[in-house]
């Protein structure tokens, strides 16, 4: 469990977070999740247009059913994906979805349960870098735009291909760079000004997340860069698509 969080202070937020490493880095994150946990899901549709409802339905295209298969979806959250990860386990399936944020979780869970999904969905609350779970136990892992929250992104990677099964697949949807000049400065646009701008006037939010948001993206490996980073973790074979322009990419990395 993670400590009783205090307020979020503007100064604990900043948009730098998106540099940091180590304790502080996680702290900052916790803080954020955990101040906008309770709107994270109207958030989220509002400021992509409702497009991540399409990204995520994406994403699944490229998970294999396996009857009564094992799936862990990481950063887990309000648990969209793990909501969807069951439709690829049959009856006996099981999906574990795993947060570093226990308000974050608390969401996922009312969600799964309000399906009816309890008894083949259970939350855990774990950080991506060291994962409790035994080696080659999942067919599947999935990141819905969680990795650029990971301070140490390489040993979430090697975590990662350790649990998953050999031939399993790692599917990571995250926010990418957009592939045009023209896409790239709408998209600059709409991060850097618009939605700080809506941050603190309209949604008056004092934790900083909407400065952290953009500049966590704009700090994020790129497409290739990404790719790398996963054939270096041991992946041996990595592929991606782009969604959306570029804004968002699906990167399939096989153990
Ligand atoms: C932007 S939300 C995405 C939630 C959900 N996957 C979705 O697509 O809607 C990112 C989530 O990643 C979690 N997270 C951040 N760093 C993490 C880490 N090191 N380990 C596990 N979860 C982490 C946050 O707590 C948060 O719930």
């Amino acid at each position: 469990m993670v400590p009783t969080l205090e307020k979020p202070s503007k100064a604990d937020t900043p948009k730098s977070v998106s540099t940091w490493t180590g304790e502080a880095r996680e702290h900052a994150v916790q803080r954020m999740f955990t101040a906008i946990a309770g709107f994270y899901d109207l958030n989220n549709s509002l400021l992509s247009f409702g497009l991540h409802h399409h990204w995520k339905k994406r994403a699944m295209q490229y998970v294999a059913s396996v009857q009564g298969g094992r799936a862990l979806d990481l950063g887990a959250g309000t648990g969209d994906l793990a909501i969807l990860l069951d439709q690829h386990g049959g009856q006996t399936g099981q999906v574990v979805a795993a947060d570093l944020n226990e308000a974050m979780l608390r969401v996922g869970l009312g969600k799964i349960q309000e399906k009816g999904l309890g008894d083949r969905i259970s939350c855990f609350q774990m950080n991506a870098e060291h994962l409790t779970f035994q080696d080659n136990t999942f067919d599947t892992v999935t990141a819905g735009f969680c990795i650029r929250n990971v301070g140490n992104r390489s040993q979430a990677f090697t975590e990662i291909r350790r649990v998953l099964k050999p031939g399993g697949r790692f599917v990571c949807l995250e926010f990418s760079q957009p592939t045009t000049a023209v896409l790239r400065a709408l998209y600059d646009f709409y991060s850097f000004k618009l939605l700080p701008w809506v941050g603190t006037v309209v949604a008056r939010d004092g934790t900083g997340v909407y400065e952290y948001l953009p500049a966590s993206i704009r700090t994020f490996p790129d497409q290739e860069r990404l790719r790398e980073l996963l054939l270096k973790a041991g992946f041996q074979q990595v592929d991606y698509h782009n969604l959306s322009g570029g804004i968002v990419a699906i990167h399939i990395a096989v153990k």
